[in-house]
């Protein structure tokens, strides 16, 4: 079975972790953190660099330092992971849902001009599966509302939007290294931002809300979380870090293989190579089928051929959580919907050769022309 995504781990990885363990470096508080902060941080051309145990709680953290009051809002994509409206749901603020565009997949600046309230206070503006969002217009909308962004990169890690490196928009950004992810700790986070108050705000809250020195030690004045990403983390992430821009050209080999594969299939819609402000980084190669074909019977005949995919993200505005919230009472997002429903993705990891792709595509261009 070629199973959707493997991690890429060479030996200069494996080099970097026995050394850190040789040095006694294990813990949240080794220098290697830090330095992995710094790197990653001047990667993405922020100021600084949050390190936390997964992109999951760089979100609730940040969300968290907003100070979100009852009665605000906060704007988040339909179409994207769980842990953006989780995030949401932990403040005391409200979810509202933007749709997004049917063809590159990420929020649409005119769902989002529609659902901007007075009431708005965040936007997570998530970029989805290596392309970037459309930035200007979003940034448009929101400084003429005075809406904060915080920006999820954790799917477009050194993406470029124009010039712009993705991490380096809103008020702060949020990143995963999941095992999946463009460089993984294994599991891991990093918050990034400009703003220094910010910051040591965020890397309080994530060591149990302690104080930096000289502030007495064991005194807390708010709740804290531990969610500090360990030196044995750091250093696979460090490491990983160096290769970023071999990921980029072999993710870069993969998709443009896939979109020359579904060229003349226009019942298997992939997102575009690029728009006029990216270049497509194909974190993920995402495919979405005409409506007649069901996805999950066509996973299934494509393991029969023995290569292995993932559904979309269910949309959010249709989460059963949402009732306990009393928010069950959601528009039509029609485009969120769509993806969810008939939207799979298809084998892309680094080291994939062009043999397994056209392997992978043919089986699903068989399954779908059998269906
Ligand atoms: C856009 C986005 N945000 C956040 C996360 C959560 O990251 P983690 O799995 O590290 O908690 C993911 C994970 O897949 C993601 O794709």
């Amino acid at each position: 079975m070629i199973p959707v995504s493997r991690p890429h781990i060479a030996e200069a990885d494996i080099h970097a972790v026995t050394d850190a363990l040789r040095k006694g470096f294990v813990s949240g508080d080794a220098p290697i953190v830090s330095q992995f902060e710094e790197e990653f941080a001047f990667a993405v051309n922020r100021r600084h660099g949050i390190a936390v145990s997964n992109g999951s709680i760089a979100l609730d953290l940040s969300l968290h330092a907003l100070d979100l009051e009852d009665g605000d809002e906060v704007i988040i994509p339909s179409f994207t992971i769980a842990s953006c409206l989780f995030a949401v749901l932990r403040t005391k603020a409200k979810p509202v849902f933007a749709d997004v565009d049917p063809v590159t997949w990420n929020l649409s600046p005119e769902s989002l001009s529609e659902v901007i309230s007075p009431r708005t206070r965040a936007l997570i503006a998530v970029h989805t599966y290596g392309l970037p969002i459309d930035m200007a217009p979003v940034e448009r909308l929101c400084d003429q509302a005075g809406i904060t962004i915080i920006e999820d990169a954790a799917e477009a890690h050194t993406v470029r939007y124009n010039e712009q490196v993705c991490g380096s928009f809103g008020h702060a950004s949020t990143f995963s290294f999941y095992a999946n992810k463009a460089i993984t700790c294994g599991e891991g986070g990093m918050i990034v931002t400009d703003d220094d108050s910010f910051a040591s705000r965020l890397r309080s809250l994530r060591n149990l809300s302690f104080l930096p020195t000289p502030s007495p030690r064991f005194v807390h004045h708010e709740i804290g979380w531990n969610a500090r990403l360990s030196a044995i983390q750091a250093a696979l992430g460090k490491s990983q870090l160096r290769r970023m821009d071999e990921v980029t050209t072999e993710k870069r080999r993969i998709g443009l293989a896939y979109q020359s594969m579904f060229a003349n299939r226009p019942d298997c819609q992939m997102q575009p190579e690029s728009t006029p402000y990216s270049k497509n980084k194909y974190w993920v190669v995402g495919v979405v089928l005409d409506d007649h074909f069901n996805t999950r019977e066509v996973a299934a005949r494509l393991r029969s051929h023995d290569v292995d995919s993932r559904p979309f993200f269910h949309p959010l505005h249709r989460q059963p959580l949402l009732n306990s919230y009393s928010l069950s009472e959601q528009p039509v997002l029609s485009v969120s919907e769509r993806l969810g429903a008939q939207g799979l993705y298809l084998p892309s990891f680094v080291g994939l050769a062009d043999a397994e792709v056209s392997q992978c595509a043919e089986a699903l261009i068989s399954v779908l022309d059998e269906y």
